[in-house]
């Protein structure tokens, strides 16, 4: 089935092929039982390996200039009447560093192949219009200065995206040597100029975004080319290794382009290799509500959500050809639900809300994350504040945090832990053509030896006995949270901001080497054992 998403009269076109919409198991990690009526699952703990690290940075955020995500967003400058340090919200800054955001990728997306970074330094800024994303103006007020220092202040890597589309090489070369080059050059005279003395430590860098399409409509082939040439002009300078990423395809099952990149590009010249995958529950004019949506609607989101696994899986086993020590990342850099806009708001800013049914989606895409962390050692949500599936949603002074933010304050814990293997024997749910698998987990133990499980029971309707047979090195719960809601559709509100909250889980007992608990309908559990 193939929805062609356009932009209306933003202009830009490109195809979502949807994966087969039979939710196919990774074999490592689930099998499912027939429907069963007493909604049941058996988690088990394979041998620690310590193998696997998940890397924080599969937590990651993406913020474009898209919409209010930076303006009104993130960034309200130094003069706003909103509390802000050196310009970005207190509010939202203060919630990021909760939620431990460990990089923030930026300027785009598709704005990044349109950005001409010397526009947005210095105190005279060139304006532009913005022409992916609703005709904007863009006044270039936030550009690399208050990127990196926000990211510095909040203690985040910054993950930054160069423009091949439409930019050149001399370009993007400058513009890695006036953030990271301590030497002295025309470019870090004027970086200093501009008051920043020391370089920053840009880590990620990605060379184009898209490039099949907004990106520059390149074929494969010819991005692998100029990949390769605009990489090289990308320094490392003295500040660590430049982890450089390459643009992934145009669908999940396009294998000519990753067969294309992964056979002529090296690993040295490549850290990871980009993957996009949003769910999109319906055809691009019509992808349905955000907040209003049916039964079938919700185990269609799930369905899509869930086939991430099944992109992941066979992306992988086509980069294995060319790299079985997985040494090239995948790089989920833009993740997330897409739904219609709110009423009333303009089309080309991607303003939606957030459900529970969204905090599900999140919930069940890190634990696969997760679990295919060997591979995925990246991800980023679509997007931070604002836009498609955000964490954060403000309005003037008002700061909303959604159920998927709630998610990422639960999964924090896996950050950087070490990946034990699950098998999930579950029940599954089903309704009409789906027939899902009730529960999805992963687990991880981290440096302190505490073991973390997350849980999301996807059935609206059902509540789940999980039992999980634990080692004898693990005695006590030392703590657990729930996240769920009255209703699939609840969200929060600038007036009702904690209609989805976390809550502690006090219905799991660990007893005779089992976990035991009772999971609530349409609920994410995070339990901690020591
Ligand atoms: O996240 C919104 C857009 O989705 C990004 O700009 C682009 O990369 C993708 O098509």
């Amino acid at each position: 089935m193939a929805y062609t998403k356009r932009f209306g009269k933003i202009g830009k076109m490109k195809s979502i092929t949807f994966l087969a919409l039979t939710v196919i198991m990774a074999s490592h990690s689930m099998s499912m039982s027939a429907q069963s009526q007493t909604g049941t699952a058996t988690i088990t703990f394979q041998e620690r390996k310590g193998e696997t690290t998940i890397s924080r940075h599969i937590y990651g955020h993406f913020s474009e200039h898209l919409g209010h995500c930076i303006y009104d967003g993130l960034w309200v400058g130094k003069d706003s009447e909103i509390p802000n340090i050196d310009g970005v919200r207190k509010d939202v800054f203060d919630a990021l560093k909760q939620i431990r955001i460990p990089n923030l990728r930026w300027p785009g997306g598709c704005f990044a192949d349109e950005y001409h970074w010397m526009d947005g330094i210095g105190q005279k800024r060139a304006k532009m219009v913005n022409t992916n994303w609703g005709y904007a103006t863009e006044d270039n007020s936030f550009g690399t200065h208050e990127f990196l220092n926000m990211c510095e202040q909040l203690g985040t890597e910054p993950y930054v995206c160069g423009n091949v589309g439409s930019g050149t090489v001399e370009e993007m070369s400058k513009w890695v040597e006036y953030m990271n080059s301590p030497n002295e050059s025309p470019m870090t005279e004027l970086r200093k100029q501009n008051g920043r003395e020391e370089p920053w430590k840009v880590t990620f860098f990605a060379v184009g975004n898209e490039s099949y399409g907004c990106g520059g409509n390149f074929t494969a082939e010819d991005y692998a080319t100029a990949y390769r040439r605009y990489q090289t002009f990308c320094r490392n300078y003295n500040r660590g290794y430049l982890k450089k990423v390459a643009s992934g395809p145009s669908v999940p099952e396009d294998y000519h382009w990753t067969e294309t990149i992964m056979s002529r590009i090296p690993a040295d010249m490549m850290w990871g290799f980009s993957l996009h995958y949003y769910t999109i529950p319906g055809p691009w004019e019509h992808k349905g509500s955000a907040t209003e949506f049916t039964r079938d609607d919700f185990f269609r989101t799930m369905a899509y959500a869930l086939n991430i696994e099944n992109a992941i899986v066979k992306q992988d086993s086509v980069m294995s050809i060319y790299d079985p020590e997985k040494k090239v990342a995948m790089v989920v850099d833009e993740w997330g639900t897409w739904f219609d806009v709110e009423p009333g708001t303009n089309p080309g800013f991607l303003f939606q809300q957030n459900t529970m049914r969204d905090a599900l989606v999140a919930a069940l895409t890190l634990n696969i994350f997760n679990n295919h962390a060997d591979r995925v050692r990246m991800a980023n949500l679509a997007q931070v504040v604002n836009v498609l599936q955000a964490v954060i949603l403000t309005n003037g002074s008002r700061m909303v945090l959604t159920p998927t933010y709630h998610v990422f304050d639960m999964y924090k814990v896996h950050q950087d832990a070490c990946l034990i293997p699950t098998t999930v024997e579950t029940a599954t749910i089903t309704d009409g053509q789906w027939t899902l698998p009730q529960v999805n987990a992963s687990a991880s133990v981290d440096a302190d030896g505490c073991m973390h499980l997350t849980i999301a029971n996807l059935s609206p309707d059902k509540e789940c006995q999980v039992n999980c047979p634990i080692s004898s090195d693990y005695k006590r719960i030392s703590q657990s949270q729930l996240l769920t809601a009255k209703n699939i559709a609840d969200h929060n509100t600038f007036e009702s901001p904690n209609n989805v909250h976390l809550s502690t889980f006090d219905k799991a007992t660990l007893k005779k080497g089992a976990l035991t608990f009772k999971m609530p309908a349409k609920s994410v559990v995070m339990i901690e054992l020591k």
